[in-house]
């Protein structure tokens, strides 16, 4: 049974047809749109390296969620440039951080929105490290208390969920226990769980201003060749009391994200990140590749990989170029 009795193509002839037979439909209701929070007020600086992506100050941020809202994107990851740095990240925890402060003033707009923040400590040290160091080390259980009161911090500000980026082992276990304690039950947890070592942060290393000042993450987050892994981080990261997983970076590791939506019953999140956004920017601007059609096909291929949840740079787009 083939041809002439089977012809895909009948099914191709129009937009109708396509779009009634489509398997993966890009969705902006399952975006998260990641932003950079400084200090000041009325500061908004432009990310040379991610075009259309801005450093700003806590009253800049909640005027652009107002935006990011009304497009119909439920939700923002947030990461801070503190004021200061020193090598316990010791900014991060503080009330009147950058990240908490904007949640104060996202809270106060009184938006819609979806709130969560990247748990971490590389914006936060002088290093620029993941963890606090002990003899050269990136001291893996010095780090966790750090951790977990950095997202308590962030929970008292009003966040809704809090993501660990970190990849230090047993940091979702300590800031559960944590949340716990302190009566925030409720605020779910987003684990970076499979979080590669990948050249693909680069640019996000000048918008978050975190890159290492000596050595590299390669102690604590994953080696590109390992799938299996993934699927053990994540088994943990769950047992551990995670609510949702990340696979991270998206596009070099859509079989990762496959095989960990296959395996477990969690929402997966799928981070398109800083280099990925960059390169089709570079190469849109370059007039090599038009824009809209391939970030279209990329996050789309993210969906179809398996992800519930797509945290990109492309999101307020997405929503605009979704729009009937
Ligand atoms: C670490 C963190 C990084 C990203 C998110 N959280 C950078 C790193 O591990 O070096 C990368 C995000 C991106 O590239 O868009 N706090």
């Amino acid at each position: 049974m083939s041809f002439p009795t089977h012809r895909p193509r009948r099914l191709r002839r129009t937009e109708a047809l396509r779009g009634l037979v489509r398997e993966t439909r890009l969705t902006a209701a399952s975006m998260i749109y990641p932003m950079f929070v400084c200090p000041g007020s009325k500061v908004r600086q432009e990310v040379s390296s991610m075009p259309g992506v801005f450093q700003q100050s806590p009253d800049q941020i909640a005027e652009e969620c107002r935006e990011v809202a009304t497009l119909g994107v439920p939700g923002i990851m947030l990461f801070g440039l503190p004021e200061s740095k020193d090598p316990r990240g010791t900014s991060s925890i503080s009330a009147q951080g950058v990240v908490q402060r904007a949640i104060d003033a996202i809270r106060k707009a009184n938006l819609d929105l979806i709130v969560i923040t990247d748990v971490c400590l590389c914006e936060y040290t002088d290093h620029g490290h993941c963890g606090v160091i002990d003899h050269g080390d990136v001291a893996n259980d010095a780090t966790l208390p750090i951790l977990a009161e950095q997202a308590l911090s962030h929970a008292r500000a009003g966040a809704d969920i809090v993501a660990p980026s970190d990849m230090m082992d047993g940091r979702v276990a300590a800031i559960r226990e944590k949340l716990d304690e302190h009566n925030f039950a409720n605020i779910a947890i987003l684990s970076y769980a499979a979080k590669y070592c990948s050249g693909f942060y680069g640019p996000f290393r000048e918008a978050a201003d975190s890159a290492p000042q000596f050595g590299d993450r390669r102690s604590y987050q994953m080696d590109p060749g390992n799938a299996r892994e993934a699927l053990k981080e994540v088994a943990l990261d769950l047992e551990e009391g995670a609510d949702m997983v990340i696979v991270k970076p998206a596009l070099a590791y859509l079989d990762v994200i496959r095989r960990v939506r296959d395996a477990f019953d969690v929402p997966v999140a799928a981070y398109n990140v800083s280099g990925e956004y960059s390169m089709v920017k570079a190469a849109a601007r370059n007039g090599w590749l038009d824009e809209r059609r391939v970030a279209t096909e990329i996050l789309t291929a993210i969906q179809r990989a398996g992800a519930d949840i797509t945290l990109t740079y492309f999101a307020k787009d997405v929503a605009r170029w979704l729009a009937p």
